[in-house]
């Protein structure tokens, strides 16, 4: 087995505009790898080329030119699927089929029957935390109930890899930490996690690495606490200081290199104040 999870060489692909004689770049000269167990975020503005990509990694749109690998073996082998589950950008669900239905309907595509269907089911709705609502019909879900149930869907084969388009747009904050914790567990199980999204807040805590593209370019890859690091400055927070310490502080740095930019105490973010107002999950 090949040590990368995701490989992408020099990927471009190019829609032809069909009557008229122009086309649209998607992605352009793509290269990127993500490692086995890691979660890996592909994040950009909308139109910026995010799903191409994921469709390309699994082999339902075709490259214009380089390669797509899932652990080793190119996106253009129906095998390179084998152990690889995918929620898309705009799950289509039969909004009359309960939660439970549903997971049957797709466990039974996976070729699963009689009482290991119904332990995958079972497992899946715990895992998702939506026992509760597994006899209530789809069409009364939230659209955070929808993606877990799309997630769970995902799991159904016990993938190795999972790879979700925009697993928390349009999702509240309160369903989106949801749907970041479930991520959190399947990267504790071990599974490699490649996700997109067009909001860095919303996935910046979850990601261990992230590329970030512009009209098809990757512009920037890496950790996410690199990328978002200012180089050359240091922040202290310091707890029940005094005024008189301040001052103490502020000599030291006189007569030296080193400049105090600001002070000011630090804030938390909209999100965490939200989900503390409505009793949701503390931030940690
Ligand atoms: N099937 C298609 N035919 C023509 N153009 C497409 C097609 N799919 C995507 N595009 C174009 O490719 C660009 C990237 O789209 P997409 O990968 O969906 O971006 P993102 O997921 O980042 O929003 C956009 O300009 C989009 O209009
Ligand atoms: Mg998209």
């Amino acid at each position: 087995m090949s040590d990368v999870a995701v490989a992408v060489n020099d990927l471009t692909k190019v829609f032809p505009i069909p009557f008229r004689r122009s086309k649209v770049v998607a992605v352009r000269g793509l290269n990127l790898e993500v490692a086995p167990g890691q979660v890996y975020g592909l994040l950009g503005p909308n139109g910026s080329g995010k799903s191409t990509t994921l469709k390309i990694i699994l082999g339902l749109v075709s490259p214009s030119a380089g390669t797509t690998r899932i652990f080793g073996r190119d996106s253009r082998e129906v095998g390179s699927r084998e152990g690889v589950g995918f929620l898309p950008e705009n799950p289509y669900f039969y909004k009359y089929l309960t939660g439970e239905e549903t997971l049957f309907f797709y466990g039974k595509l996976c070729g699963l029957r009689g009482a290991a269907l119904r332990a995958r089911t079972r497992e899946l709705l715990t895992l998702v935390r939506l026992e509760a609502a597994k006899d209530r019909p789809l069409g009364g879900y939230s659209k955070g109930m929808l993606q877990r149930i799309g997630l769970a869907q995902a799991l159904v084969q016990e993938p190795k890899l999972v790879v979700l388009d925009e697993p928390t747009a349009g999702v509240d904050p309160e369903g989106s930490r949801e749907i970041r914790d479930l991520i959190l567990d399947l990267k504790r199980r071990g599974i490699t996690v490649l996700l997109s999204s067009h909001l860095l807040a919303h996935v910046q805590e979850i990601c261990d690495r992230v590329g970030i593209l512009a009209h098809g370019v990757l512009v920037r890859e890496g950790r996410v606490d690199e990328l978002l690091a200012i180089e050359n400055q240091t922040e202290l927070v310091l707890e029940n200081v005094n005024p008189e310490v301040l001052a103490q502080i502020r000599r030291l740095l006189e007569n030296t290199a080193t400049r105090l930019v600001e002070e000011r105490q630090p804030q938390t973010t909209l999100e965490s104040l939200f989900l503390a107002a409505t009793n949701g999950p503390p931030s940690p």
